[in-house]
């Protein structure tokens, strides 16, 4: 996200007149301070001033600020400096804008703190287009403003690999047309050599016949190997499409993955390489042959009776003109569609995948009517998407027609007048006719294009996104031990808004370490962040002295056990979800990691055993068998660093205790980090990390901690006095 706009030339004069020192910063905002809408109001810091300009110009001085700060508000936000202890509102913007303003705020902040050599950085996407203003349709380039050429090269590359199939489709494409304009002679000389004159005979036309059911013979079985050779082609091209997205997808880091809704990329993997292949089925093979067609029928009609075939080209300017009017609109038109379906794909799947939440609430109903006005959305947008079309078509073949008309009553003049014979005007009026084919099917291709544009920009804008998380090329593949230094690092899934900010913990191999803290203040974010799922904002991380982002990440990933929060089972069954961590484990391996994660038991008891078929999510079993299964996955990878986040919350007090034992047992020679809200379960941890604050604010031992009495001692206490009251 752009941070230092460029100011228009007065503004930029007006700064340049208060001051020398040139904008670090510079952002646009849309309301004024009293909440007007302004398209003029540009603000930003050097490192001496902070600068409003436009509708209202102000200048302070960043030596007078003390801090900086960016508050969202319910659809906007504003930005507030304090100075000499008193808060300053300086702007106001609506939600477009927030993101950047929390940059400039964090920006401000470190000018007023003499940090002049750090720069804010925003690594978000743009939700609007730059130069038109319009909200991109969840694509990174405007459809409105991005150069259609883009497509074509893209649509290209798609196709190289299959060069020598598209070679032998624009082959039979040309024999076709060949074929087709050759006939028309034969026809010309039958009439005017035969028919005119009166010397044909019963063998002439046998003749004539004959020929004419061998070229189309011949011609149908071109085109059928044609059509067989283009859905191969097609299907090939969104066979690799739907490859290649679903790599990507997987490379991609979680923080993109966060803010994409799971059912619109599912779009995008199977409805939209699905556009692109009927395009490349029904059009793409089609157009270089239309095209050779079209110029040399254009050609032959020019050197048969130039008059009459620019009479036939007459309306030909008019439709390019039309086409060309109307196609970012119809591109836009498109894109909302797109979007709508996403939408409803959205809605189906959350829907789906919470239908329990649904149903316990009784609100079938108004999951009904929230689909229903979805699927209004969408209807609507076709509606008026087909109603454009049944207009726009039409009106291009009136226009085509038009010529074809002309041709009819200026070439029967011709033939009266003698200056041209019947077998002439009979070729013409064919090709006439020939012209109308492949120009009316051009006619229908805008639609076909766009559709298909549309679906490869979503689907480009999956692939073209860098992943976040990026494994370099000569990456360690070394054992881990489990030593753990995490220095002065900030993170936040927003990068404006740190969630975690200067955290340092320093955790040896083998160690345990409890971490304690209020929902929300970024536990789960710690361990995600020693997993690499997210890459820190500043700071660094080292495992056994190098660097995290130094390692290779399958490596890494692979001395790592984890049992998350959320357990989550995929649909298959108890067999497939245990060995899911390590496919190559044997069975006794699986039944000894089950065993140690007091699994085994239960699971006998299942209908089928281990090969127990547990549906989607593991929804056939309990929170606790659930947890279960989880902590025997995590255990089978024997890993080095052991991460268990609310592990056992999901299970009764004998069971966890059995766990606690096994656990104990397990984390012997394993770093291990455990995530717990009841206390007592961290007992046995070597040390224990309070997070507060967004950074580690207690670290020691139960009992230091305790002698310490600040934070954890207040947890102890509480919990005492809950467990007190229960009895
Ligand atoms: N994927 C995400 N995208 C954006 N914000 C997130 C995401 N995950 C967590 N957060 C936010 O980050 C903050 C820390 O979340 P985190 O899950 O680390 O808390 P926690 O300490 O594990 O809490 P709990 O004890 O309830 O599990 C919360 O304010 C949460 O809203
Ligand atoms: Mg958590």
């Amino acid at each position: 996200m752009e941070l230092n706009l460029k100011l228009p030339n007065e503004l930029r004069q007006r700064l340049a007149n208060k001051t020398a020192a040139e904008p670090i910063y510079c952002i646009k905002t849309d309301l004024s301070l009293t909440g007007n809408y302004t398209d003029r109001l540009y603000i930003g810091a050097t490192e001496k001033e902070i600068f409003i300009l436009g509708e209202e110009e102000k200048f302070i001085p960043i030596s007078s600020v003390q801090s900086a700060s960016c508050i969202n508000l319910v659809n906007g936000g504003i930005l507030t400096v304090s100075i000499d202890g008193e808060e300053i509102m300086l702007a106001r913007c609506s939600m477009t804008h927030i993101s950047r303003f929390f940059c400039l705020a964090k920006g401000i902040k470190w000018l007023s703190e003499g940090k002049t050599d750090k720069r804010v950085v925003n690594t978000e996407r743009e939700k609007y287009c730059k130069k038109c203003g319009r909200v991109l349709p969840g694509t990174s380039h405007c459809p409105k403003c991005d150069k259609e050429h883009r497509n074509f090269n893209r649509l290209i590359n798609i196709c190289k690999p299959h060069a020598a199939t598209l070679v032998v489709i624009v082959a039979l494409m040309l024999f076709g047309s060949a074929i087709d304009l050759s006939v028309q002679f034969v026809l010309r000389y039958f009439v005017d050599g035969y028919l005119v004159t009166g010397k044909g005979t019963a063998l002439n036309v046998l003749v004539v016949f004959a020929v004419y059911f061998g070229i189309t013979l011949v011609s149908a079985i071109g085109y059928l190997y044609r059509t067989y050779l283009c859905n191969k082609l097609g299907i090939g091209v969104s066979y690799r499409l739907r490859a290649q997205l679903n790599n990507h997808i997987q490379k991609l880091s979680l923080s993109f993955l966060d803010k994409r809704n799971p059912g619109a990329v599912i779009e995008r993997v199977m409805n939209d390489t699905n556009h692109v292949r009927g395009f490349i089925c029904d059009c793409f093979c089609n157009m270089f042959g239309m095209l050779v067609t079209l110029v040399s029928l254009a050609v032959l009609m020019l050197v048969l009776n130039w008059k009459l075939a620019l009479a036939a080209f007459a309306f030909a300017p008019l439709i390019i003109i039309f086409a060309r009017t109307f196609w970012p609109k119809i591109r836009r038109i498109f894109h909302n569609q797109h979007r709508r379906s996403d939408r409803i794909h959205n809605k189906l799947q959350d829907v789906l995948s919470g239908i329990r939440i649904v149903k316990t609430y009784g609100k079938e109903k108004e999951e009904v009517e929230e689909f229903c006005k979805l699927n209004d959305k969408l209807a609507d947008v076709q509606r008026s998407n087909e109603t454009f079309f049944a207009i726009f078509f039409p009106f291009l073949s009136l226009l085509l027609a038009f010529g074809s008309y002309l041709i009819t009553y200026l070439g029967g003049m011709g033939v009266l007048e003698g200056s041209m014979t019947v077998g002439e005007l009979m070729q013409f009026i064919s090709y006439a006719g020939m012209l109308l084919g492949p120009l009316s099917w051009m006619s229908f291709l805008p639609r076909r294009i766009i559709n298909m544009t549309t679906s490869l920009e979503r689907i480009y804008d999956i692939l073209d996104e860098v992943p976040g998380i990026i494994n370099k090329e000569n990456a360690l593949k070394k054992e881990i031990e489990g030593n753990i230094e995490i220095n002065n690092i900030t993170f936040g899934y927003n990068s404006y808004e740190p969630v975690l900010e200067n955290l340092s913990l320093k955790v040896k191999k083998g160690e345990m370490i409890g971490l304690v803290g209020s929902s929300g203040c970024g536990k789960s974010t710690l361990i995600n962040l020693i997993m690499r799922l997210y890459d820190t904002d500043e700071g660094e991380i080292l495992i056994d002295g190098n660097n995290i982002k130094d390692l290779d990440l399958a490596s890494y990933h692979s001395s790592i056990g984890v049992v998350l929060q959320e357990t989550f089972l995929f649909a298959g069954t108890v067999l497939d979800n245990i060995r899911f961590a390590n496919p190559s484990a044997s069975m006794l391996d699986i039944i000894k990691a089950a065993k140690s994660a007091n699994a085994h038991e239960f699971i006998c008891k299942l209908p089928d055993g281990y090969n127990t078929y547990i549906g989607e999510k593991g929804h056939m079993l309990s929170g606790g068998e659930k947890q279960r299964i989880a902590i025997a996955r995590a255990i089978l990878t024997n890993p080095k660093i052991l991460i268990l986040d609310e592990a056992t919350s999901a299970l009764d007090t004998e069971s966890e205790y059995q766990i606690q034992e096994a656990f104990e047992r397990l984390r012997k020679g394993r770093t291990t980090f455990a995530i717990a809200h009841r206390l007592s379960t961290l007992r046995n941890a070597d040390r224990i990390a309070v997070i507060n604050d967004k950074k580690v604010e207690e670290l020691g031992t139960h009992n230091e901690l305790l002698q310490l009495k600040g934070i954890y001692y207040g947890l102890v206490m509480a919990q005492l006095e809950m467990n007190k009251n229960k009895e």
